[in-house]
């Protein structure tokens, strides 16, 4: 590969000149300028260079996209769901960001054949997921090691109805996302609860507690990781003390990591299997490429299980039920995104970034009764919203009859989620002011 390096030793350079050097070296994917800048004149370099790369490689995420009259759940069936025509929906957990141009284009290349007849999963479609977790998560996996599910909601019920009976505990940790707990109910399992504790903001496991809620017929553990809602990345300290504990008394990890490459700059997720062969041996991990690069409806989902054993009978499970065969546009997203997906991910999580900075200082500004929960990962934003001292309803009237914005009750998340909303950022930073502007004036309304 060319590396370029470049030293600038006075101020009078040419600002564009610069910038072009840097979109040149993105788009030929040559090692980006190293710059020997000093002071606000090296600030001001890079954040050129960087707000270019998205625009040259047409990565425009403030560019508005109409996703209604999609059959889109957001948008859709937003009317039905709050009751209401003028709603702006920030709560299903996908984006409105338009899927990139490197997919799309493997999307048209296949769509000009014309024949989609049954298809499988090639060798080019593993590789992908191997090389992805090696370079983003340091996960060295094996081929053999990964399945197919539709989704990784599907894939915690084949773990379910697999590993445990009628009557056997599985512990979750709410809140939580709720598919978590009511797949556990609706399959008569006894449903342990180990809530989360709040930090002034920093959510965090109570593994005291954790430990002490076992009992002989508990069998399962479902790890969120990160966590959704409140935007956790559990560090490697908590995942090994709470990893020990399974082992100990031989608890079976279900981990779902659907948001681990939604990490915010500075954060780095550690996949619980990675704390050890032992470990390894005794979990199961769920992902995917659709939250990440919002393919949620081509239902793609890799789940790792190292251990023989387990393997092979969730793998019976799945083919019995005949959901192996997959979509062959997933296997394409997936592929792609995998195997050409950094840049795209890194100039998404930077915008992602930048509107929790604009939702947080909004809310310190204009709205100080709503305050956010600290977020390390996904797009989705946790808003402590007790200090309005509202119940249920009274929130449901302030964000929804009031403000005209849709959000996830944090009531719907299981214990501890009382007096929260959810806030899916995953949308072009207008849209987030409108709707924060609504709401403050919603919660103006509150004190006349
Ligand atoms: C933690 C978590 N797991 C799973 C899912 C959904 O996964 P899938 O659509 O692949 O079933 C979501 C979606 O929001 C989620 O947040």
């Amino acid at each position: 590969m060319v590396k370029v390096q470049i030293i600038f030793l006075c101020k009078g350079f040419h600002l564009f000149n610069l910038q072009k050097l840097n979109l040149l070296c993105v788009y030929f994917k040559i090692q980006p300028i190293k710059l020997m800048l000093t002071g606000r004149l090296s600030l001001l370099f890079c954040n050129f260079a960087a707000l270019n790369k998205s625009s040259l490689m047409g990565w425009n995420f403030d560019e508005p996209v109409s996703r209604k009259g999609t059959s889109c759940l957001k948008y859709d069936l937003a009317a039905e769901v709050f009751g209401k025509e003028d709603i702006i929906p920030l709560w299903v957990a996908d984006m409105d960001f338009k899927t990139p141009d490197f997919i799309l284009d493997k999307f048209r290349e296949r769509i000009e054949h014309g024949v989609f007849g049954y298809t499988y999963r090639d060798d080019e479609y593993y590789q992908s997921i191997i090389d992805w977790m090696e370079r983003r998560h340091q996960w060295k996996i094996k081929k053999e090691w990964i399945l197919f599910t539709p989704g990784v909601v599907s894939a915690l019920n084949f773990a379910i109805l697999t590993f445990t009976g009628p009557g056997d505990s599985i512990i979750v940790q709410t809140p939580v996302y709720p598919p978590v707990f009511s797949s556990v109910s609706a399959h008569n399992r006894n449903l342990i609860i180990n809530q989360l504790t709040n930090d002034n903001g920093r959510w965090k496991m109570d593994i005291d507690s954790f430990e002490a809620s076992i009992t002989g017929n508990t069998k399962m553990f479902i790890l969120t990781s990160p966590h959704n809602p409140v935007g956790r990345v559990w560090s490697k300290e908590e995942l090994g003390r709470i990893a020990d504990i399974c082992l100990k008394n031989n608890i079976l990890i279900l981990s779902d990591d659907i948001h681990c490459d939604l990490l915010l700059p500075g954060n780095r997720h550690t996949p619980i299997a990675t704390l050890g062969d032992e470990i390894a041996d005794l979990s199961i991990t769920c992902t995917a490429p659709s939250k990440t690069f919002n393919v949620a409806g081509l239902s793609t989902s890799a789940i790792i299980i190292p251990n023989g054993e387990i393997r092979k009978k969730f793998k019976d499970m799945a083919k019995n039920l005949h959901v192996s065969n997959g979509n062959l546009f997933g296997s394409i997203a997936l592929t792609e995104a995998f195997t050409n997906g950094d840049e795209w991910l890194d100039a998404l999580m930077d915008y992602i970034a930048d509107n929790m900075k604009f939702v947080s200082d909004f809310l310190a500004d204009r709205i100080p009764e709503i305050v956010p929960s600290s977020l390390e990962a996904t797009f989705l934003m946790w808003l402590d919203c007790r200090s309005l001292n509202l119940s249920d309803e009274g929130l449901k009237t302030l964000f929804v009859d009031k403000a005209g914005v849709g959000m996830n009750m944090g009531s719907n998340f299981g214990r501890g989620g009382e007096g929260f909303m959810r806030m899916n950022i995953g949308t072009q930073r207008a849209v987030i002011e409108k709707a924060l502007t609504r709401i403050e004036k919603a919660v103006a309304s509150l004190g006349k």
